[in-house]
């Protein structure tokens, strides 16, 4: 059994746990209004939003994922919201209203899903603040009307939805026609839910964005799963120097994390090229880890930071440096059953830096056709400590371990970068595939490392044309 609340009711179900959310919306419910292009989370298309309650149980606090790639089970406990559960008694919402007003919709397929995530905006922002609502709605992909009219339709709104520089409330988000009046009891609603969750199985699925992918349908023919989100735990915990993140935390949870974002700047930039917020707000880093591609974001930045997992198995544990976890192509060094409960790592310090580099055919919403991260420690212009990572050019994300051991005293000048290049340049084995060819993708991790000394020092390192 199955509890939670489906907009404005409450749903308990023995369906098969691990059917996608968007499947049980619309054949078992029979909502059609939250539409499927892809299956695969690349569109926007199947976007719902979703509400938990927050530590204190005051308040409702909701994020968009793509329900296409969503397993049931992740729904326990939780408000799901789709377009019919946006809509008012006789006539259009806000955010319908400000798509009509600004033309932002042609053959209507997109629309619901900009509409639940333009919601989803108006009762989260934090700030008076474009970039928001642009990264709100990042995931969503329209291929009839153009992206001019939908912005300024989300722009509106981004004005609209404040009064004297402050968020709406709950209330006034309701007296001002953006969401629909049942929302006022959502809270307590979620309370009553008793959730009935059982840890079964070995198979574990995190936030599904990469199973749901390559698996959907044989995921449905296995019983027993162990729906690891639904487990406790606070995602990011800082002490002193260390950062320790729980192997249920999503992207979404490091992006948040205002003190994780003090101590390592340009965080949400780099965050921002993972995906779409949709995804990040479902996609776990260890699961990053564990899919173990070559071009994985999450295992490239962590890599340079040197973490450690902590890897367990009922009472037993073990801890592996993420550096030796990736074995050869999509092989690591997790056993059947082991799960990774965290990660830790120092960081940076007042002399030390990080920077993460990554390119792909589009800026956002893709893949990188190589990656890398550094993490670089200074003193009077020599490094001290170096772990840098590239990604899409070896079977596994590589840790470049010659290049940072032959950096570690050296002096920061073109000579030392064009050296430790020359040096990781026998560390890596690029191919040639759909993303590029070898000698493409061995071109940008070169550029890219150039890209972290030009960025991180300025003044001890120059562009220089190849030539
Ligand atoms: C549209 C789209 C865009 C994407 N863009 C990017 C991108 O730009 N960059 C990028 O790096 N990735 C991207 N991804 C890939 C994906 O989002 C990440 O790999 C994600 O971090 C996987 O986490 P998850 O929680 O969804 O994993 P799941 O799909 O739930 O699981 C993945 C694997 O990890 C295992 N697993 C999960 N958690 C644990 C744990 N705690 N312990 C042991 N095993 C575990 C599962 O059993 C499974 O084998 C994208 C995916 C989609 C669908
Ligand atoms: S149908 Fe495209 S993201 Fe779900
Ligand atoms: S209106 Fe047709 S896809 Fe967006």
């Amino acid at each position: 059994m199955i509890e939670f609340i489906l907009n404005d009711k409450i749903i308990r179900t023995n369906t098969n746990k691990s059917m996608t959310l968007v499947d049980f919306i619309r054949e078992n419910r029979n909502l059609k209004g939250t539409k499927i292009v892809c299956r695969e989370g690349d569109c926007g298309a199947c976007t719902v939003m979703v509400g938990e309650l927050s530590q204190d149980q005051q308040s409702v606090q909701y994020h968009t994922i793509t329900s296409c790639i969503s397993p049931l089970a992740n729904a326990e406990g939780k408000h799901i919201v789709t377009v019919e559960g946006l809509n008012l008694a006789n006539k259009l919402n806000q955010v319908q209203q400000s798509l009509k007003d600004s033309y932002a919709s042609q053959c209507g397929f997109c629309t619901p899903g900009f509409v639940v995530a333009m919601a989803n905006y108006c009762l989260n922002n934090n700030a008076d603040n474009e970039q928001q609502m642009l990264d709100a709605i990042s995931g969503n992909i329209c291929r009839c009307t153009g992206y001019v009219a939908i912005i300024n339709a989300a722009k509106e709104l981004v004005e609209n939805c404040r009064e004297q520089g402050k968020k709406y409330t709950l209330e006034q988000l309701i007296k001002h026609n953006f969401i629909p009046q049942y929302f006022a009891s959502v809270s307590n609603n979620l309370k009553k839910i008793q959730s009935a969750h059982q840890v079964r199985g070995e198979k574990i699925i995190a936030g599904g964005t990469d199973l749901y992918v390559q698996q959907a349908d044989s995921l449905l023919q296995t019983p027993d799963l162990r729906y690891i989100t639904l487990e406790q735990g606070q995602p990011v915990i800082i002490e002193d120097n260390v950062c320790s993140i729980s192997g249920l935390a999503t992207v979404t949870d490091l992006f948040d994390n205002q003190e994780l974002q003090n101590r390592i700047a340009h965080l949400q930039d780099f965050l921002r090229l993972l995906s779409s917020e949709a995804i990040r707000n479902m996609a776990t880093v260890a699961g990053n880890f564990v899919n173990a591609s070559p071009i994985g974001d999450m295992s490239a930045i962590f890599l340079a930071l040197d973490a450690t997992l902590l890897i367990v198995l009922n009472d037993e544990s073990r801890e592996v440096k993420l550096k030796d976890f990736f074995l050869d192509y999509k092989k690591i060094d997790l056993n059947k059953g082991e799960s990774i409960a965290k990660l830790w790592f120092r960081l940076p310090t007042i002399n030390s830096y990080f920077n993460f580099e990554k390119v792909s055919k589009r800026k956002h919403l893709d893949i990188a056709t190589v990656n890398t991260a550094i993490h670089i420690e200074v003193e009077d212009n020599k490094v001290v400590a170096c772990d840098l990572s590239v990604g899409g050019v070896a079977a596994i994300p590589k840790y470049l371990t010659k290049t940072c051991e032959f950096l570690i005293g050296k002096e920061i000048n073109n000579d030392t970068l064009k050296q430790a290049i020359e040096v990781m340049n026998t560390e890596i084995s690029p191919i040639s595939d759909v993303r590029g060819t070898a000698e493409y993708k061995r071109l940008l991790a070169n550029q890219l490392v150039k890209a972290h000394f030009i960025k991180l020092f300025p003044e001890l390192v120059r562009f220089e044309s190849d030539k």
